[in-house]
């Protein structure tokens, strides 16, 4: 009895010992895996590129065709397809959420021309927090409303720094429009064609989500610390802005313009190949073989550019895309087709990763609500590789 005794009292001492324990562990020998490559580092039921990209299960090819993009957007958070009715009810709450506050727009307004239009994005998604009675609420009710509040006003923020950029005035949301075609007129002050608006649709349905991508790991683990929807949201658009990520849609645009003609395609990829430059948009972490949103949005690229009479960027396109697989392996990701989609449209540069931002929204948004629901805090371990441990030197005896 004593002895049993004498066990239980020390087991916390034995438990407190072996923690000190694994504190001191040197991981050094622990495996590790630059850029976490290959590493799962968490469950997720929102969607998955095993089997094929699918978003809560459904095909992205299927979604892409015959889906619009307010169903994958109440897919997305809300976890299944809407019927008529909820969908119609998803369509009039976002209607209701578009008023930005004024003194946010005044603030974007007011942020000098240089600025970039992600950071400006960035800020002005970050202001809105202050002006949301529902900021520090996290309950899923409130993340859902936040996130509707966000999809209806990212679009208005954008548009209002751009057209305040041209001198051009401020337009108020078009209740009549679908969401695709809302946001062109926001931007472009006219109502766009049919064919624009479902481009801009598919490209959006696109661009929603992507599992654990850096953006929305971003959102994940600052989740995961118990923190706000919009500061998820606002980490995450400064990840979004890095060229190996969201921002390589506007370096694909700038590779477009400097090669020019299709004449000068091969000479160009074939010279930048021997100088080891990275060409943007190729390349995936995760799809080694292809991007299957870069092959759904290459057909939406061959049907505008017909239209806007502008085949010769599709044979440049065609022939970079040629050598780059030939030479190095590697297949477009989806930045690169949709760079040549926006400028179809007519868009500025500076506004291609401000509109992936409009619809990967819903992907941070879905993924914040799932971490906080079951929610660990990301804190993982480094390899120690600085100085071995060594003795403080006082000021005045350094030499
Ligand atoms: N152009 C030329 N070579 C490339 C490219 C590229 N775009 N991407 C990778 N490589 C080469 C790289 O130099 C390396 O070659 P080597 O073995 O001879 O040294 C090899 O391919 C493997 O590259 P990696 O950097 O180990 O591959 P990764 O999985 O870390 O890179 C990536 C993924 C997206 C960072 C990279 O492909 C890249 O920089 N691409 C260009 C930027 C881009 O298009 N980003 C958009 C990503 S997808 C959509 C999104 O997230 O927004």
């Amino acid at each position: 009895m004593r002895r049993m005794n004498g066990h239980s009292a020390s087991f916390p001492f034995v438990v407190e010992g072996l923690k000190r324990l694994v504190e001191r562990i040197d991981m050094s020998s622990e495996p590790y895996y630059p850029g976490l490559e290959g590493v799962i580092a968490g469950e997720t039921a929102i969607c998955t590129i095993a089997g094929g990209l699918q978003y809560r299960g459904y095909p992205i090819e299927q979604l892409a065709r015959k889906a619009r993009f307010l169903e994958v957007a109440y897919l997305l958070l809300e976890g299944q397809l809407p019927n008529q009715e909820q969908l119609a009810d998803f369509q009039s709450i976002l209607v209701e959420s578009g008023d930005v506050p004024e003194p946010v727009i005044d603030l974007i307004q007011q942020i000098p021309l240089h600025a970039g239009a992600m950071d400006v994005l960035r800020t002005g998604i970050s202001a809105l927090a202050h002006f949301d009675p529902q900021q520090d609420d996290d309950s899923r009710a409130a993340n859902v409303a936040k996130t509707l509040r966000l999809l209806a006003q990212i679009p208005v923020l954008i548009a209002a720094r751009y057209r305040h950029s041209q001198g051009l005035p401020l337009i108020k949301p078009n209740p009549e429009l679908s969401f695709a075609a809302n946001l062109l007129y926001l931007i472009r002050g006219t109502e766009p064609t049919a064919s624009h608006e479902r481009a801009m649709d598919v490209s959006l349905i696109l661009y929603a989500e992507h599992e654990f991508n850096a953006s929305t790991f971003t959102a994940r683990v600052v989740t995961s610390t118990q923190s706000d929807l919009y500061s998820a949201i606002t980490a995450a658009v400064g990840t979004l802005k890095g060229p190996l990520h969201g921002g390589a849609n506007e370096r694909v645009m700038a590779v477009l313009e400097e090669v020019g003609t299709a004449d000068n395609a091969e000479p160009w990829v074939r010279e930048a190949l021997a100088q080891k430059q990275r060409i943007m948009g190729f390349g995936h972490r995760v799809y080694k073989t292809g991007d299957p949103r870069a092959t759904i949005l290459h057909e939406s690229c061959a049907e505008l550019a017909a239209e806007a009479g502008q085949t010769e960027l599709e044979q440049i396109a065609d022939t970079i895309e040629r050598i780059v697989r030939e030479e190095k392996g590697l297949p477009p990701n989806l930045d690169w087709p949709s760079a040549r989609l926006y400028h179809y449209m007519g868009l500025e540069v500076e506004l291609y990763t401000p509109l992936f931002v409009v619809s990967r929204v819903l992907g941070w948004a879905a993924h914040v609500i799932e971490q906080s629901e079951n929610n660990r805090l990301i804190r993982p371990r480094s390899r120690y590789i600085g100085p071995e441990r060594r003795d403080f030197v006082p000021l005045a005896q350094r030499g």
